[in-house]
């Protein structure tokens, strides 16, 4: 059976029928509602019309189509025409509107106004037997106006509504900000550079993503539209990129210090709240911090593995303690992009002196948190603009007084810090790095 035979006897099924906006240029026939589609080169324009005519097209009256015009049972006459453009067939078909949200999906708006059909339209389409005029492999664009439409229908058919939400926000603002300002080929060349050597410089030991997301502001956005939203002040805060998923559990008041690291000693007492401020017992508090060095045990072979890292529990009064040694500010790495975007921007690249803490216990909104030193000298400056005001943390100054450990016969600090969880999901981040440097899941 020829192509021809097989469409003949199959019916027409799901056009969507849309109105021109303005009048056809001259020669092509004056039709309110219609849809353009371009045919595929082994389907003739007659078959379609030889179709249409024997068939009625089902047009889906929805609940927002308030064009009345359908027939009892939803069907309706229509009649079509075609032409060649640039040497390509299009066939029209005319009948009445489709509802607007049929509009939206089906249809963007060519520069003579009439509807051109997108591949977000396949749905809608006049089908000849089980193929649509118009096939899945491509789309021509027509212009710039007309691409952003073309793409946002490509987006119509994602069975997820929370990923069709996202692409299409993030096709408006992207195609959006590249209108704004202009873009360059060139810049968008260095743009497509930049974020290849983002993925490429990341590696077990190192993730230069999420350092570009601290230092664009990202990072702490999200942390502060997801956390609060009780109305109470929480201890959230930007993950950061150096957290180590299965660091040592350990007992409270235990050192974290695995490997010599110079630094005042200092004892933490920290407390988990819920919003309420009833204490939060048995919850999982991971502490990671850099050395006086600056550099993280991940970042730096001299330090034992897991140094300055370690696992805590709340215990029956939602209180948890260690020990290790005051930390120090540091630059984040300035090799890569990051480094890049702040030499531009001429800004330093370091971070005052703070604690990791990520806080997990089921039925409570997983947190990560940092404590800020209240006397770093660029607090006001963070490179990674992580710096929130309920985060500060008072540290006090110890001389000539015993220690909790009797080893400690120096000047030695303490810190207390209440962290506030409210209930909700408990989830664990991916951890940005996984590995010491140097070894060889890290390709050093
Ligand atoms: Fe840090």
């Amino acid at each position: 059976m020829s192509l021809r035979e097989q469409d003949a006897v199959r019916p027409v099924e799901d056009a969507c029928l849309l109105p021109a906006v303005r009048a056809p240029p001259a020669g092509l026939p004056r039709a309110e509602p219609q849809l353009q589609a371009e045919l595929p080169s082994d389907v003739l324009v007659q078959d379609v019309q030889n179709a249409l005519q024997t068939q009625p097209v089902r047009h889906r009256l929805g609940p927002g189509d308030r064009s009345g015009q359908g027939g009892s049972n939803g069907s309706i006459s229509a009649h079509t025409s075609s032409s060649t453009i640039h040497g390509r067939a299009f066939i029209r078909v005319a009948g009445p509107r489709c509802s607007l949200d049929e509009q939206r999906r089906c249809t963007s708006r060519t520069a003579s106004g009439y509807s051109h059909v997108t591949r977000g339209a396949l749905a809608c389409l006049p089908r000849v037997g089980s193929r649509p005029l118009r096939g899945d492999a491509d789309m021509i664009i027509l212009d710039e106006a007309q691409l952003t439409a073309a793409v946002l229908a490509e987006t119509e058919r994602a069975g997820d509504p929370r990923v069709k939400e996202i692409t299409q926000a993030l096709v408006r603002h992207l195609h959006g900000f590249a209108r704004e300002v202009r873009l360059t080929e060139k810049e968008f060349d260095t743009a497509i550079n930049i974020v290849t050597r983002l993925g490429r410089l990341t590696t077990p030991s190192h993730n230069e993503v999420r350092l570009m997301a601290g230092s664009l502001g990202l990072s702490t956005l999200v942390s502060l539209m997801n956390n609060g939203t009780e109305g109470s002040p929480t201890s959230a805060n930007l993950l950061g990129p150096f957290w180590r998923q299965g660091s040592p559990a350990m007992n409270n008041g235990e050192s974290i210090v695995r490997s010599p690291t110079e630094g005042p000693p200092l004892f933490f007492t920290g407390r988990i709240v819920d919003t309420d401020g009833t204490s939060v017992v048995g919850a999982e508090v991971d502490i990671w911090h850099a050395s006086p060095a600056g550099l993280y045990e991940n970042q730096d072979p001299e330090q034992a593995e897991w140094n300055l890292r370690g696992k805590f529990f709340s215990d029956a009064e939602g209180v948890f303690a260690f020990r290790s040694i005051r930390p120090s500010g540091y630059p984040i790495p300035m090799d890569g992009p990051v480094g890049d975007l702040l030499t531009a921007l001429k800004r330093h690249p370091f971070r005052p002196a703070h604690l990791h803490a990520l806080i997990h216990k089921p039925g409570y909104k997983t947190i990560a948190s940092q404590l800020y030193s209240h006397d770093d000298p660029i607090l006001e400056t963070d490179a990674q603009f992580g710096v929130v005001q309920n985060l500060v943390g008072i540290y006090t100054r110890h001389e000539n007084e015993p220690a909790p450990d009797p080893d400690v016969t120096e000047a030695w600090y303490s810190l207390e810090f209440t962290f506030v969880v409210e209930r909700g999901e408990s989830w664990l981040p991916t951890p940005p790095v996984s590995a010491q440097r140097d070894t060889e899941a890290d390709g050093a």
